[in-house]
């Protein structure tokens, strides 16, 4: 990367502080390291001054103040340093946040100059350090700053934590040293606001993933355009200019600019906090002088490329502007296509589909991996409905890095603030572990400086330890230690914004009327309603009189207030005022899969609804296991767990009785066996050790549901069917899996997916654990499954001759998969297609053996 020294104070030039609406971050630190007087900076965008480092760090002891030996540093942030020879931590008082996609902008300055101090002058040059985030996530390793100067930039996750943590490691013999730190919470805007475009070789499989990451900034430019200086971006950033990066010869671009102001739309995200109008002033596109007017152009590319780390996977942001949107040739604004890692990112991308006018500011998010051959690209270039003449606009690029741990695993659950104690009690049965908890707490809390509290405390009137109530009950009561027996992580606090008024509840369902009533189960009865501002939610009452549901209750509030996915049910809120436990969730309008399956009047599940279904459930338990730091168990996966919403969409349900999963170096953990007849793993079963694997189990015997439409247990039967899962297993070893088949769907199955189906089902049902594939695999199976379906491409002549692509019979449909240009700006970033991808390549590359 060009090194980003901000050589600041170079521009004495006047900038009316009006010039740019000042952006305010929610909280903010800049530290001038080793300064002892604040260091100023009144023509930023917005004045800011950095403040002496001392009250931050952890210790004094060992860590010293340096200062340049040069009287004219580059920037005053760089006349004083913090060095040491042993590590050094920060910590500041960080607010949290359970909002998904709330992240803190962090930047490291490294100016590494020669300092007088005795004896003899120091050099920072040769220091050579590791920096990590919260005591354990590492971005900086091995790490030796350029002599020129750097500034590292990074967004990360924010937990709800209460604090953050930067600390500095030097490698055995050396030094490790840091000019300047700026901290602050992005604009929620900023990122993951739309759906990412995957690009071809992304395997992520999902960005729910991606955006608990934390992201390196590599390159920013300005394209077309010169170095905008951080004092002009409202998030004092830098953008450099392009041309370093412009593949083949001089004059093969032309750059073009508008002095008529930007417009942005902030209504649906798009501000000047994300780029600064210079940015969108300036633009580079394709030189198509030497082409006749009136002549087509030939094809036409033009491409960026840049250094990267093969293999590692980026986020790409493309901004764009038009200058003149309708008055191009074809009358609907330049169209062109996209190119990313030389693959395909978007064809004939039309700009007038996100702006609707001249010299509006928008921008697209492309997650790619850098290819394993070279440099990582961005093309621009002609696509087949190119207007003449027209081969793209690029206006400016930010390109990237997602690190490869996930942050958010880092967090401690000891450093939370307010940190939600739910009670397991039936699971654990372990009061130790609470009074480990209790105690853990207390010193935490007494060893912690907080150097300024932060403002939600202020604000919060609950007492720390227990849910927000109403009626000032409360749920979880910590002067009663012992009936806590768990802890679930509770790294995000459950936020008073879940609360919902018992009022507002017996309105939506006009007091729990009976014709509202949708479900009955033994924890009590759930309610259709509207809440008023429209949303169709369904309510989950438990039944007074039991108070045994309450630990499901509480389980339920903390694992959903903290994650959201397109295949888990969403928590709209709670209510917990007058001893009522009340759940309400989205509503999922075609009510559970059960009830498609058998046992009613419903019209039959297609083949391939049921592999959509099993699909989308199969994404939502991989994210569980996979997608949140603490891999999540579910632990009573089953068809009525399985809801439908509208084109019968399916999410996973009912997290009453999911506990968190072994952490890292433990292969399991012990509870009491929980779950329902008919789905329950026999190795937990036996042992007590429940693992993601217990679910893939339940789930296998969901996927023998779909295919068979039966119950689990069906005690009106022979005795060697009672039970689903022996049966079909039986008659699968027999080879008789048409006699098991829903005669309803048997005509449309394919007779490879159903095998595969089938196969997949019974790997689910190993008999240990370890045998078991990972919910992952699953899905990977299943998405094959869908594509045989769809297809009906043989998957013999992939799987087992290992035919390739050349030798397809004629007849044979060959899946393509594409980014669709539809996606852009939809919302729904979990169905991009990437599934496919990955069953495209088990196809192409017979890899599904
Ligand atoms: C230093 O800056 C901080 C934050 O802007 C301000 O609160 C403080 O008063 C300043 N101190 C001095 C000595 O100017
Ligand atoms: C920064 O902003 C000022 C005021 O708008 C402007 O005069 C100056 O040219 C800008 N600098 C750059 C490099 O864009
Ligand atoms: C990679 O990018 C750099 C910078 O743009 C360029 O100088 C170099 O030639 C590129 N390498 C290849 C193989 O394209
Ligand atoms: C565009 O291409 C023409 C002909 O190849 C060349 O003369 C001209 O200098 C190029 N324009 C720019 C801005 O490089
Ligand atoms: C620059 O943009 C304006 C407005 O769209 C357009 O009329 C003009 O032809 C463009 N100039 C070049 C060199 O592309
Ligand atoms: C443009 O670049 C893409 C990706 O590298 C490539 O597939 C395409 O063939 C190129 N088009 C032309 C006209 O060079």
């Amino acid at each position: 990367m060009a090194a980003v020294l901000i050589v600041l104070l170079l521009h004495f030039t006047f900038l009316p502080s009006t010039a740019l609406a000042a952006f305010s971050p929610a909280f903010s630190y800049y530290l001038a390291c080793g300064a002892s007087s604040n260091v100023s900076f009144p023509r930023d965008s917005q004045a800011r001054s950095f403040v002496p480092d001392a009250p931050f760090l952890s210790s004094v002891a060992g860590v010293s103040a340096v200062t340049s030996s040069n009287s004219n540093p580059a920037s005053p942030l760089y006349a004083a340093a913090r060095a040491a020879g042993s590590e050094f931590s920060y910590r500041f008082a960080d607010p949290g946040s359970a909002a998904p996609n709330e992240f803190r902008v962090l930047r490291l300055h490294f100016f590494p100059f020669t300092t007088a101090q005795s004896p003899g002058p120091v050099s920072l040059s040769t220091a050579l350090f590791s920096v990590s985030l919260l005591d354990a996530y590492p971005i900086l390793s091995n790490f030796s700053p350029p002599s020129a100067g750097v500034i590292k930039e990074y967004f990360v996750p924010a937990g709800g934590s209460g604090e953050f943590r930067i600390k500095f490691t030097p490698d055995a013999g050396s030094t490790a040293f840091v000019n300047a730190i700026e901290l602050f919470a992005a604009p929620p805007e900023l990122l993951w606001k739309f759906s990412v475009t995957p690009v071809d070789a992304v395997d992520s499989g999902d960005m729910n993933l991606w955006a608990q990451k934390t992201l390196e900034t590599v390159y920013r430019l300005n394209v077309g355009g010169s170095k905008v200086p951080m004092e002009n971006d409202t998030l004092w950033r830098t953008w450099l200019p392009d041309d370093p990066y412009i593949y083949g010869p001089d004059g093969i671009s032309v750059v073009n600019s508008t002095t008529a102001p930007i417009i942005y739309n902030p209504s649906i995200g798009y501000t000047r906090e994300v780029a600064p109008d210079i940015v969108y002033k300036t633009q580079r596109a394709m030189n198509f002088t030497g082409v006749p007017t009136g002549a087509t152009p030939g094809p036409f590319n033009l491409t960026w490329t840049f250094p990267a780390e093969r293999g590692s996977d980026y986020l790409l942001r493309l901004h764009w502007c038009d200058y003149s949107l309708v008055s191009s040739v074809s009358q609907a604004g330049t169209v062109f296509n996209v190119y990313i890692a030389q693959s395909i990112a978007t064809r004939d991308l039309d700009l007038t589909k996100t702006a609707k006018q001249s010299n509006e500011a928008t921008y697209r998010d492309y997650a790619a991996k850098a290819p394993i051959t070279g440099n990582l690209t961005v093309t621009i270039g002609t696509s087949d409905k190119s207007g003449s003449g027209e081969g793209g606009i690029l206006n400016g690029l930010e390109i990237m890095k997602v690190t490869s741990g996930n942050l958010i695993s880092a967090r401690s659950p000891g450093r939370t603030k307010k940190i939600l104690i739910a009670t397991l009690s039936a699971v654990l049965g372990a009061a130790v572990l609470a009074c480990a908890v209790l105690c853990f707490f207390v010193m935490q809390r007494r060893r912690r400086q907080v150097p300024r509290p932060a403002p939600e405390e202020k604000q919060s009137t609950q007492p720390p330890w227990s849910l927000h109530t109403q009626d000032g009950s409360s749920w979880v009561d910590m002067s009663n230690p012992s009936g806590v027996v768990g802890t679930s992580g509770g790294m995000h606090r459950v936020t008073t914004q879940l609360h919902i008024a018992l009022s507002e509840i017996t309105t939506a369902t006009d007091n729990f009327h009976e014709r509202n009533l949708i479900g009955v189960g033994g924890f009590g009865n759930v309610y259709r309603g509207v809440l008023r501002d429209g949303t169709p939610v369904a309510v989950k009452r438990a039944n007074r009189a039991s108070k045994q549901g309450l630990p499901e209750f509480q389980t339920e509030i903390v694992v959903l207030s903290r994650i959201r996915h397109r295949h888990l049910v969403s928590l709209i809120g709670y209510c917990n005022e007058h001893s009522e436990m009340i759940l309400v969730y989205e509503y999922m309008s075609k009510g559970t899969l059960r009830s498609h399956l058998y046992g009613s009047e419903e019209p039959p599940l297609s083949w391939k609804q049921r592999l959509e279904i099993c699909v989308g459930a199969a994404r939502g338990l991989h994210y569980l296991h996979t997608g949140y730091s603490e891999n999540i168990i579910h632990r009573d996966v089953k068809s009525t767990n399985i809801l439908l919403g509208d084109g019968f969409i399916a999410k996973v349900a009912d997290f009453g009785l999911s506990r968190i999963g072994p952490s890292f170096g433990e292969t399991h953990v012990s509870t009491a066996v929980k779950g329902s007849f008919g789905y329950l793993d026999p190795e937990y079963f036996k042992t007590q050790q429940l693992t993601d694997r217990s679910d893939v189990y339940s789930f296998g015997v969901v996927l023998y549901e779909m295919l068979c439409a039966r119950p689990v247990i069906d005690q009106s039967l022979d005795r060697d069917q009672i039970n689903l899962a022996e049966w079909a297993l039986n008659m699968q070893k027999k080879g008789q899996l048409d006699k098991i088949t829903d005669p309803r769907i048997a005509g449309q199955v394919n007779g490879n997916s159903l095998r595969k189906f089938a196969e997949t089902a019974e790997k689910c049902l190993a008999e240990y654990g370890l045998d078991r594939p990972s919910m992952g695999d699953v899905l990977w199976n299943l998405e094959y499954c869908l594509q045989l379906q769809e297809t009906h491409v043989s998957r013999d002549a992939f799987e087992d001759s290992g035919a390739v692509a050349t030798q397809f019979p004629a007849d044979v449909v060959v899946p393509r998969w594409e980014p669709s240009s539809t996606s852009f700006l939809m919302d729904d970033s979990d169905e991009m297609g990437i599934g496919n991808s990955m069953a495209l390549s088990q196809l192409s590359g017979g890899e599904g053996r």
